[in-house]
């Protein structure tokens, strides 16, 4: 008996091993930031999660000035090149999910991140990306990012504009809560309504969160609505308008505009989507 009894221990001991929990395994957050943006998300990020976080860092950095760094990429374009970067530090094998975050340069990720996604294999891996921009390229970045790495499990992403940052706290704990990375409630926002020919007030909110935002011109067509925490968010559809004296920023067509009405609060748009 003593010994059945051993063997049944035994049994239950080996069992109760293989059901061991694992430790939760850390994410990594690895982004770029030229002007410290999307740094302040990715540590926001990393912050809330417990994620270990890297920079990506060119060798030869991009200075802080705007057109010297879009000659800088003219010129790599025109070569076929991207900026050679210092080696990742982290094993990534040690990672399954990577949060990966960048400005959005002319539409898509910058180019150290096209650099760090040319020469890493990142099959079979959660990347969840994020990023800031002037107006947007959230959706489009994804789309880049997702054919460059085909066999990764691209997850919903977040997107800031770079003059929305004070909202990247509330924002980015609602996102890290909705997509499990964190634990706690989150609201689930409904969907919008069916778009609808704007009304003279409609087209008046859309005016004013874009106003003062040069690389917008464009007239609200159409627009849906839904409730949010504290006011009302808006999707417009919107047509390109022709810029009188700048025939080098021809109409591009339409676009789709989100603006946000916070109760009291002036209108802002947080996301263009071309
Ligand atoms: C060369 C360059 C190209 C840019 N292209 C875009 C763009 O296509 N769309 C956009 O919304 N913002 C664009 N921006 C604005 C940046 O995405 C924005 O300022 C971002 O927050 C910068 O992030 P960082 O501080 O982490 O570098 C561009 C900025 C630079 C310097």
């Amino acid at each position: 008996m003593k010994t059945m009894l051993a063997i049944v221990a035994a049994m239950l001991a080996a069992v109760s091993c293989g059901q061991k929990k694992e430790e939760p395994q850390k994410a990594l957050v690895l982004y770029y930031s030229q002007t410290s943006n999307t740094k302040a998300v990715a540590q926001e990020i990393a912050k809330l999660t417990g994620a270990d976080i890297e920079e990506i860092v060119p060798v030869k950095p991009y200075d802080g000035d705007f057109q010297a760094t879009i000659n800088r990429c003219n010129e790599d374009r025109q070569q076929g090149v991207t900026p050679e970067i210092k080696p990742i530090a982290a094993n990534l094998d040690k990672y399954s999910t990577i949060f990966i975050g960048y400005p959005v340069w002319f539409g898509t990720y910058a180019p150290p991140v096209a650099s760090f996604l040319d020469k890493t294999d990142l099959s079979g891996k959660k990347i969840v990306p994020f990023c800031t921009f002037g107006s947007g390229g959230l959706d489009s970045s994804i789309k880049d990012l997702a054919k460059k790495q085909p066999k990764a499990e691209i997850l919903p992403g977040y997107g800031v504009r770079a003059a929305r940052l004070a909202a990247v706290p509330k924002e980015v704990d609602q996102f890290l809560k909705a997509g499990g990375f964190i634990e706690g409630e989150y609201v689930k926002l409904e969907p919008f309504t069916e778009q609808h020919p704007v009304s003279e007030e409609e087209a008046a909110i859309f005016n004013t969160a874009v106003g003062d935002y040069p690389m917008i011109h464009a007239q609200a067509k159409t627009v849906a609505s839904r409730t949010i925490p504290d006011g009302t968010e808006y999707l417009f559809t919107a047509a390109d308008l022709p810029r009188e004296g700048a025939p080098q920023m021809p109409p591009a067509g339409e676009m789709k505009v989100y603006v946000t009405v916070i109760n009291g609060e002036a209108p802002v748009f947080t996301q263009v989507v071309r």
